[in-house]
């Protein structure tokens, strides 16, 4: 029995503490070839506190004029992202024993005072795919929502190493990262709460 929505799944530290730094080490070498760079919200242009970048054939961003969308390059640089680490793929065949892999696992960094306001993932054409996320680094208070926005929301506070999906009826529910308990972990170097979110982005 729990509150969450059907389809919801939470695995506590899936990942041990070897694997983390792993993973740590693999963002670093994935931000080396693409940083982190901050998107913006559609129309207003309000910049988003949350750094992101990407590993994959397409990476998730957002600006003022184009909205939320895939592309194949760093907007920046006009270099592509860094593959998947093989951790991420054989994680997301793990738990979601879905036919086909991910193009996207979006990176994103969470600093001191940062959070994510209330968002369905909705930028996919493949709507049967699961979203499968990762926390690591300092801890944070997820609250998954139901369909519509503004609704009753359960709280969870994801650790390092955690593994969250979001498959069936919870993969367009309202979610958001409303706290990040900012200095408890020290994985990342220069601190905070890194998040790996696996999308698959087109149909299969
Ligand atoms: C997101 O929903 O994009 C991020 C979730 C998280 O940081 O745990
Ligand atoms: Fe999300």
């Amino acid at each position: 029995m729990n509150d969450f929505p059907d389809g919801f799944a939470h695995y506590p530290i899936y990942f041990d503490a070897d694997q983390q730094q792993a993973l740590i080490e693999a963002v670093r070498a994935g931000v080396k070839q693409a940083p982190f760079f901050i998107s913006h919200m559609p129309r207003t242009g309000t910049p988003m506190s949350v750094a992101l970048s990407n590993f994959g054939t397409l990476g998730w961003m957002s600006d003022k004029d184009q909205g939320y969308r895939y592309v194949p390059h760093h907007p920046a640089t006009g270099k592509p992202w860094a593959p998947i680490p093989k951790l991420l793929l054989d994680l997301w065949d793990d738990v979601t024993g879905y036919p086909v892999q991910p193009e996207c696992c979006l990176i994103n960094w969470y600093k001191e005072g940062t959070k994510m306001g209330a968002h369905i993932d909705n930028d996919e054409q493949d709507a049967k795919a699961p979203v499968v996320s990762i926390s690591l680094g300092d801890p944070a208070m997820f609250r998954m929502g139901g369909p519509q926005r503004g609704g009753p929301t359960k709280g969870i506070k994801l650790f390092s190493g955690d593994v969250v999906v979001m498959a069936g009826a919870s993969r367009f529910c309202y979610h958001s990262v409303s706290k990040i308990f900012y200095g408890e972990s020290a994985l990342v170097p220069k601190g905070g709460r890194i998040n790996l979110t696996m999308r698959r982005v087109n149909l299969p």
